[in-house]
């Protein structure tokens, strides 16, 4: 029985007093997908289990160790998808996007799912915000890209956010990388795990970002992709560089990014912070100009990146910077008798039809525990509707911050009375602030 009121292990439930704070950061990243031509592209939740182990890999440790695949009741071997680049390069095909003009800006919120061990910012169920740009080898893209989620940090006013960029090179230079790789690997054999063992042949560098201390000791000596990228791979980095700086972007150049994922070539980038423990990548991407090929298109340049949305809250929480909630309560009416419910109920349509937050009781509480319960949820108005009041036909609003009184009308002009009300009073507490009348402020 504990087991149907206990989440799983690595999951996280968003309370309704949360919410606003997830709301919040989806806004601002909707916004700027907007602002730089991304629409929303929605994919499901699972796929067939080849996409991702030809999409993300064979040799990663998300295909490798982490995927929730599970065998249907029609025998498909389905799993959950672990990140959105693979799904919506599959979608981008399977409705032959790029038929319709290149590029392709596609933006998403996508759940995720990898079976990894759960510390804070790890989880297995997790969400990302990404962009996904196809059809382009132009470095400009890469700059734009990275532009967009600079864009998203500096919105919400994130500090201490590293840039990191690498450049992984292309199928011809990242051929003699691996013999490098090989070579510097066999040497310690017998000192990687087995998985990294069966990776020296296959994909050496995906040794570089084993987890395991061992390899990632070992891994520190090795040969760095940097000093062998080919002519046009070099020529590609310095102008991603050329572009980012002329857009004022702060970033330093790391060669020992290579990324967890196979599909990666190219520009790679990671957005790092010290502020939340171990797991401090919040954003990663980068080209992947062989994936739609991989997956049976035709060659398609594409890059892209997704951002963790709990970690990014994690930053923002230990930050201290404040999210406003927007879905505070404006009006609260608190009622004694029937007849004082059905007015409020009249009224209070009224006030949401025009898009303002207004509650009643629905519970069945007395007067003080409605007034506690407006409390509670921070009215900033509250009104008492009572027989007096309904045979006055005015009652009192109360502004719960600075205890102002103002009669209102239970009529036909309640609506405009409380609206004006509320500007009024707004504009009073901007005067406050500033020192001044605001009539010729825009
Ligand atoms: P990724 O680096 O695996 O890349 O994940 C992107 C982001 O998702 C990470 O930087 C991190 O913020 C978050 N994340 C990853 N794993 C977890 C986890 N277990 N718990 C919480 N957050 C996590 C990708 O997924 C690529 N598809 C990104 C991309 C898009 N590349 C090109 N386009």
């Amino acid at each position: 029985m504990a087991l149907i009121t206990k989440k799983i292990k690595g999951t996280e439930d968003v309370l309704p007093k949360q919410s606003y704070r997830w709301q919040f950061i989806e806004n601002v990243m909707r916004e700027e997908a907007r602002i730089y031509g991304f629409k929303e592209i929605r994919t499901p939740v699972f796929e067939h289990t080849e996409l991702f182990a030809r999409g993300v890999g064979q040799t990663t440790d998300v295909v490798q160790k982490e995927m929730y695949t599970f065998t249907t009741k029609g025998n498909e071997s389905v799993t959950l998808r672990p990140e959105g680049t693979a799904g919506a390069a599959r979608a981008v095909l399977e409705h032959a996007l790029p038929n319709e003009g290149l590029p392709i800006k596609a933006s998403y919120f996508v759940s995720c799912y990898r079976y990894e061990k759960p510390q804070a910012g790890r989880l297995r169920e997790f969400h990302q915000f990404g962009l996904e740009e196809y059809g382009t080898q132009s470095p400009v893209a890469d700059a734009e890209l990275i532009c967009a989620a600079q864009s998203i940090f500096d919105r919400l006013r994130l500090k201490d956010l590293h840039l990191e960029i690498n450049s992984i090179g292309c199928p011809t230079c990242r051929a003699e990388y691996h013999k490098a790789l090989k070579a510097y690997f066999e040497q310690y054999k017998d000192q990687l795990c087995e998985t990294c063992l069966s990776r020296l042949d296959k994909n050496p560098m995906r040794i570089l970002d084993c987890k395991s201390p061992i390899c990632s000791k070992i891994a520190e000596g090795a040969p760095r992709i940097t000093e062998y990228l080919c002519d046009e791979c070099k020529e590609h980095f310095a102008s991603v560089q050329k572009y980012l700086d002329a857009a004022g972007i702060n970033y330093i150049v790391n060669p020992t990014i290579v990324r967890g994922l196979d599909y990666y070539t190219k520009t790679v980038f990671e957005f790092v912070t010290d502020c939340i423990g171990a797991q401090g990548t919040v954003c990663g991407g980068g080209r992947y100009d062989g994936l739609i090929e991989e997956l049976g298109g035709n060659h398609l340049p594409s890059l892209g990146f997704a951002m963790g949305m709990e970690r990014l809250l994690m930053v923002m929480e230990k930050q201290g910077i404040e999210i406003p909630d927007f879905s505070e309560c404006s009006l609260y009416i608190a009622t004694m008798g029937e007849k004082a419910q059905e007015k409020a109920f009249e009224l209070l349509h009224n006030i949401r039809e025009c898009g303002e937050t207004a509650e009643t009781d629905v519970v069945g509480r007395g007067l003080r525990a409605q007034m506690k319960y407006a409390d509670k949820i921070g009215a900033k108005y509250t009104l008492v509707i009572g027989d007096n009041e309904l045979n006055e036909g005015f009652a009192e609003a109360k502004n719960m911050e600075t205890g102002k009184k103002a009669k209102l009308p239970l009529d036909e002009s309640f609506l405009d009375s409380f609206l004006n009300l509320q500007l009024s009073e707004e504009t009073d507490t901007f005067s406050a602030v500033f020192g001044k009348d605001n009539s010729d402020v825009e």
